[in-house]
């Protein structure tokens, strides 16, 4: 580990921490949960902006917030509202691990986020990132907040070299902020990290020529920036084909189906699906008769009205889609429901089912 961080001793770390500081404190952007310290929203934030960019998630913070402004208010929600507050977002096992954390901490943590490195670990989908985020920003501790942006900003600076796909290598940059990290203001420093990785230190083609800490830089020096950081690709994707339709009821409303309560979406809600296993074989009847095998749904299918491609990290959903109706009484469960389109929006649907929503009311 001393070989990856020899780069450390030749920075001259005050100076470092005053421009780092001073840049962001006259540049960062005015985000909505920069207004206040409140631990509760930091925390809040800091899951939505796991995996998702700052633009996107801004609207849905505000309304996340304004739907559940405290603790105990998201401790006392709904799962089905806590989910259409998410819809949209994607990974949505980060609002349910946030709503069984938030339950805890109203429990025996008298509704306040607990405030030492040991407590706050032990919260469900609060790991070593978010933990020293909030603990930074909400109670100026000097812990390191380390995500993939700010492994990128440090592997340029300090010229490091290891693959930041392995997740051994996050320990590496957090022995690296422990010595660099201002304990005068731990916010500013963690804060100003992420927002150099965002409107300078970028993924490809780095402002250094804008850079605060330009001169601090040993990527940039070595002329290095664009090869760094190093990162190994990921696993090849997995294609998964699904057939779903629009199944009208006689009442003309619509069937959709809660999917199960654990693995991918899960708790969300959908149209009926099934997956084809062998897409040249997967004409019509034989879509309709799966339908009635898998999902006990006796259908007559119509055409296909269009197909969608969904992109997750691991896996890509192509899912063709048709419009049909139902053949036989259907009856209402907690899994499966008839509702019309404007019921609809009450539910949570992942974007791959708004997307085929669309597609049928603009053939409708
Ligand atoms: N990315 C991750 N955390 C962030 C924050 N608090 N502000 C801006 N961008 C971020």
């Amino acid at each position: 580990m001393l070989i990856e961080l020899k780069n450390i001793t030749e920075i001259n770390i005050n100076a470092f921490q005053n421009d780092l500081i001073s840049w962001f404190k006259s540049e960062q952007r005015d985000l909505p949960w920069r207004k206040d310290q409140d631990p509760y929203k930091v925390w809040v934030s800091e899951i939505m902006l796991q995996q998702t960019r700052v633009d996107t998630v801004i609207p849905y913070f505000n309304r996340f917030i304004e739907w559940f402004p405290t603790i105990e208010d998201l401790a006392e929600a709904e799962e089905d509202k806590v989910l259409k507050a998410w819809e949209g977002l994607g990974y949505y096992s980060r609002v349910r691990n946030l709503q069984s954390a938030v339950k805890e901490v109203k429990e025996n943590y008298n509704s306040k986020v607990p405030s030492t490195p040991e407590e706050i670990a032990k919260l469900k989908g609060v790991g070593p990132y978010t933990a020293g985020a909030i603990l930074s920003i909400a109670y100026g501790v000097p812990e390191p907040a380390v995500d993939g942006n700010v492994m990128r900003v440090l592997s340029r600076i300090l010229s490091i070299w290891e693959d930041i796909a392995k997740p051994s290598t996050r320990k590496i940059f957090e022995k690296a902020v422990r010595e660099l990290i201002s304990h005068d203001d731990p916010s500013a420093f963690n804060q100003a990290l992420m927002e150099l990785g965002a409107l300078i230190c970028t993924p490809t083609s780095p402002s250094c020529l804008l850079c605060p800490v330009r001169e601090h830089c040993h990527g940039f020096h070595e002329g290095v920036q664009n090869e760094l950081p190093v990162k190994t690709k990921k696993t090849k994707t997995r294609h998964v084909q699904l057939a779903s339709a629009i199944l009208l009821a006689e009442n003309g409303k619509i069937v959709i189906h809660k999917r199960p309560s654990s693995g991918l979406l899960a708790n969300l809600w959908e149209f009926p699906n099934v997956e084809i296993v062998h897409p040249l074989q997967a004409d019509r009847e034989e879509v309709a008769g799966q339908f009635n095998q898998s999902l006990n749904l006796s259908v007559k299918l119509d055409h296909i009205i269009g197909q969608i491609e969904h992109v997750f990290s691991h896996l890509v959903w192509n899912i063709k889609v048709y419009t049909g109706k139902i053949c036989s009484e259907f009856v209402e469960s907690d899994e499966w429901r008839l509702v019309s389109l404007a019921e609809m929006e009450e539910y949570a649907f992942p974007v791959s089912y708004q997307k085929m929503l669309k597609l049928y009311q603009e053939q409708k």
